[in-house]
């Protein structure tokens, strides 16, 4: 119920100043199948934002889940309305996916503002749906509560758990390598993907989940529960339930997603291990629902936090462990017991606080969810490194593995800094055609440099930095190599890579004048990525760099591409059109005309 104390979608059906149009209004979605009482009548319209479909496989189980959505809602008075957002499916949409979370976001605010719908159920899964998704809520702000569509059950090759993505990056190293064929190849792929539901690894898609359910915008313990569970339909239910009480409540999004929330997730995405894509959407949600949040903060409220969820790609398990061992609320249970939680009074999508909602609960596999007393790793989060390459870039460190550490970090005279020479990849076919070629002289001690992928220059940013070695090397066990870029990287993989640059280098920042063998420092002390040349060497190769035409990726290809390319910000403003930042709460503020 909105300030002007009745349904926002009353302003279609019953308008007093023009019958002409309410009738107009009522006769079309008659058709639908209700009836003229429960249209004119006090019944809020949920709008159920379907995700799944033909194109999005890993959201398709929502086309099942929202029959109990849907039952949910009517249980509780409500109408439901269900209708599609644009499809974003992760490893199917080209050039990237994450192009196209702006676009559904801009689709989902005109559905949720143009449409007589009072509250939304949001269905989440894959990876950019959940940020699109709440971006969107948020910038609407009319009572939403997420649902995820849950992840897929753990996948076993040759006895031996097999997780979305991961095995991705250990098969290419052994096709790299020779010790298997591309039949090989897609038979360790195929393990990982066992049933519906979305990967079933600690990615983009299970931390993006479990941070929608951290700050509030989905019920306690939805996120874990896997797709094919029958917990999985009660949950459904039990969530469309929910959002007729939060419409009756008016309790909207930015009453949940408050900078107190965003510091909570943060925190929470530190212990489960979450994403390095986790700060470009936690960046977006909060800056449509105007709330100020930085890479900075990050670091400075999450690199201290353990990590205590060991899945894979940090760690050994998948999703199916996770949930037995308690998911989310397990994880916050142990984070609230430790005081790690900073703000456990912050109000959530139930009309509980988290601290009601999640106190005294613990790990029920501790080998799965670590106490906060025995974490997998002491510091888990991620640093915001900086320097005179660009003015920010993400380092998880949760996944440098203990030979990278010994290789790189571990020198007694100069501890957590290592130095090498750079070679540049443009973009991943550049990288593809290359990175085998032994006359390049890669060895041991080069860091790996990809540019030209960030969201201006392979439009969205492409999941390309964490670049494997090249296969005579990898041959000889050296099987990570120190990367950096201005790309992202698949949530997937356990790369200790530098990423997310920004400026990126079609942005004007410095990657775009680097060149093969210029010497790189990287401090994790200092938090500092320093090229090691003269401040004049570096302004005569910009001026020259400009006199050239600058830096750029390849020509659009859609109108899409070219209109994101006018109006994106950089990964450290969360990729977020310009534009959108200038309108809030725009569901509350203005009936459509
Ligand atoms: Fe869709 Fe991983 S590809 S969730
Ligand atoms: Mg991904």
């Amino acid at each position: 119920m909105s300030d002007r104390g009745k349904l926002r979608s009353r302003a279609w059906f019953d308008n007093p100043s023009s019958p002409e149009i309410t009738a107009l209004y009522l006769e079309r979605y008659l058709n639908y199948g209700l009836s003229l009482e429960e249209l004119r009548g006090s019944k809020p319209i949920i709008g159920i934002a379907q995700t799944g479909s033909d194109l999005s496989p890993c959201n398709r189980h929502h086309l099942e889940l929202a029959k109990r959505v849907r039952e949910g809602i009517r249980e509780a008075g409500g109408i439901a309305m269900e209708f599609p957002v644009h499809p974003i499916q992760e490893t199917g949409k080209r050039p990237t996916a994450s192009l196209d979370r702006n676009l559904a976001y801009l689709g989902l605010v005109e559905s949720l503002f143009g449409y007589p719908i009072d509250g939304a159920v949001l269905t989440i899964g894959c990876d950019k749906t959940t940020p699109a998704l709440l971006m969107a809520a948020a910038t609407v702000n009319i009572p939403a509560v997420a649902l995820s569509v849950g992840p897929m059950l753990n996948g076993w090759f040759r006895g031996e758990r097999s997780g979305s993505g991961t095995i991705i990056w250990e098969a290419r190293k052994l096709l790299a390598a020779g010790e298997i064929d591309e039949e090989g190849f897609i038979a360790m792929a195929a393990s990982s993907a066992p049933s519906v539901g979305y990967c079933n690894t600690m990615g983009t898609a299970s931390t993006m989940n479990s941070l929608a359910e951290a700050l509030g915008m989905q019920l306690p313990g939805s996120a874990a529960i896997p797709a094919p569970y029958r917990e999985r339909g009660e949950m459904a239910w039990r969530t469309g339930k929910q959002i007729v009480e939060m419409v009756q409540a008016d309790r909207r999004p930015t009453q949940i997603m408050t900078r107190e929330a965003f510091e909570n997730a943060i925190v929470v995405n530190s212990a489960i291990g979450g994403s390095s894509n986790a700060p470009i959407h936690l960046l977006a949600m909060a800056r449509h629902a105007g709330v100020e949040l930085s890479n900075q903060d990050f670091q400075d409220i999450g690199h201290h936090v353990p990590l205590l969820v060991n899945l894979q790609p940090a760690g050994s398990y998948l999703s199916e462990d996770f949930f037995h061992a308690g998911g989310v609320p397990a994880v916050i249970g142990e984070l609230l017991a430790a005081g790690l939680i900073p703000h456990p009074d912050v109000l959530m999508a139930n009309g509980r606080t988290l601290a009601e909602n999640y106190s005294g609960l613990s790990s029920q596999l501790p080998d799965v969810i670590r106490p906060v007393a025995d974490p997998l790793v002491a510091e888990a989060g991620f640093l915001n490194m900086t320097g005179n390459l660009f003015a920010s870039a993400i380092m998880k460190t949760s996944v440098i593995s203990p030979d990278f550490r010994a290789r790189y970090l571990s020198k007694p005279e100069d501890p957590d800094a290592f130095e090498g020479p750079v070679f540049v990849f443009d973009g991943p076919e550049d990288y593809h055609a290359r990175i085998d070629d032994a006359a390049l002289g890669i060895d041991g001690t080069s860091i790996l440099v990809m540019r030209g992928t960030g969201p201006l220059g392979y439009p969205g940013g492409a999941e390309v930095v964490n670049m494997r070695p090249p296969a005579y090397l990898l041959k000889q066990g050296i099987e990570a190599l120190p990367c950096i870029g201005d790309g992202r990287q698949s949530g997937t993989s356990g790369s200790p890579s530098i990423l997310n640059a920004a400026p990126e280098a079609a942005a004007g920042g410095n990657l775009a004048i680097l060149k093969d063998g210029d010497r790189l420092r990287v401090d994790l002390n200092t938090q500092t990525v320093t090229l090691l040349l003269s401040e004049e060497e570096i302004e005569a190769r910009r001026a020259a760099l400009e006199a050239a035409g600058g830096y750029h990726g390849p020509a659009s290809q859609t109108p899409w591409q070219a209109y994101f390319r006018e109006h994106v910000r950089q990964f450290d403003e969360g990729m977020v059109l310009d534009r959108a930042g200038d309108f809030h709460d725009v569901g509350n503020a203005a009936t459509p005309r």
